[in-house]
């Protein structure tokens, strides 16, 4: 049977070198077809002796089956090439693995402002927005800092081109804003939103920053209300069992004044490098809106009364998240960010 083996070469040889269907198809009807050289080996099994016919024929019935089967195995290769060839030409690499999609997350900064949202409004209070460019009537004169007054210098102040608009330094317009439009309906809302400060930036002061202002009015609104509200409010936000200090301040649009400290969250009060060694950390300032102020915004100061809260939300998540710096928050770098996923 050397001649099958010689054959077997030969036939493997030239199927390798049928690189396409074409050449497959010719490479096919020279073997397998009609009248190809597997039919007329069979064929010369007639003019063989009888005693050997049999061993020839189960040699030939094997070649055959090994030659088809070669001829499937290249029939399937030369697809699949081709298959590659085609998405390769549409530049589209199916082995390359998965890119995974960068997950995105919520800023600090907008976790806590949804903090404190979500405090204020089980409390029923609302959120009203009110503008970021502002008057300087409505930022300074109708909150009781007329021109020339000293605790405007605490508010250094971008003004625009146009006289007397500017950016505002506070939420604290937003109070004569939400007046002007609830009224004579009692208020119980929250204004977020940002500020901004001609400052020099530092750790911790930036230029373009948040406040949330708090605003109640109505008919027998007392310092009681206001201590209850921040209480309950602390106490949600920190962590149950807060201790809070109000201690006298002064603001223009308030009266009586007052800032309001928590016991130090990472010490418990007994001093720490956080609240520099004092037990306590400032979050907020807070007063009863000064009649001027309701007058301003249309209450009648003999009938209506009202307190008025404002916060930082930077501040508060970097208490919250013990970071030393607020520049971080805006800063975009992919090395602090990813920390609060
Ligand atoms: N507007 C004040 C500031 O930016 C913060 C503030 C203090 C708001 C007392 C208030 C308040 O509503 O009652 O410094």
């Amino acid at each position: 049977m050397d001649d099958l083996n010689q054959l077997q070469e030969q036939i493997k040889l030239e199927l390798i070198a049928a690189r396409d269907p074409e050449a497959l198809e010719q490479w096919r009807i020279k073997y397998l077809g009609r009248k190809g050289l597997m039919n007329n080996l069979f064929r010369g099994l007639g003019s063989m002796l009888v005693e050997d016919r049999a061993a020839r024929g189960k040699a030939l019935n094997q070649f055959r089956q090994m030659v088809q089967e070669a001829f499937e195995e290249r029939q399937q290769a030369l697809k699949e090439a081709q298959l590659q060839a085609e998405l390769a030409a549409e530049g589209v690499d199916v082995t390359l693995p998965g890119r995974r999609p960068q997950l995105g997350h919520i800023h600090p900064i907008s976790r806590t402002l949804r903090d404190i949202y979500r405090v204020f409004s089980n409390m029923g209070f609302q959120i009203y927005t009110a503008r970021d460019v502002e008057t300087d009537e409505v930022n300074f004169q109708l909150l009781n800092f007329p021109k020339g007054h000293p605790a405007r210098e605490m508010q250094d102040t971008f003004h625009t081109t146009v006289p007397d608009i500017l950016l505002r330094t506070h939420t604290s317009p937003g109070q004569i804003r939400a007046m002007r439009d609830y009224h004579p309906e009692p208020i119980r809302v929250i204004l977020p939103g940002k500020c901004y400060r001609y400052e020099q930036v530092t750790a911790r002061s930036e230029m373009m920053f948040y406040q949330v202002e708090g605003l109640a009015v109505g008919r027998h609104i007392t310092f009681a209300d206001l201590k209850g509200t921040l209480v309950a409010f602390a106490n949600q936000l920190f962590g149950e069992g807060r201790k809070l200090r109000f201690r006298c301040s002064h603001f223009p649009f308030t009266e009586p004044s007052a800032e309001v400290d928590i016991d130090c969250i990472s010490c418990g009060g007994k001093g720490c490098r956080l609240c520099k060694y004092t037990g306590w950390l400032e979050i907020l300032g807070c007063g009863m809106v000064h009649p001027n102020v309701l007058r301003n915004g249309g209450y009648d100061p003999d009938i209506y009364s009202g307190y008025a809260f404002g916060m930082g939300p930077e501040r508060i998540a970097m208490l919250l998240h013990n970071v030393d710096d607020i520049r971080y928050f805006y800063a975009n770098d992919a090395r602090f960010l990813p920390q609060f996923a």
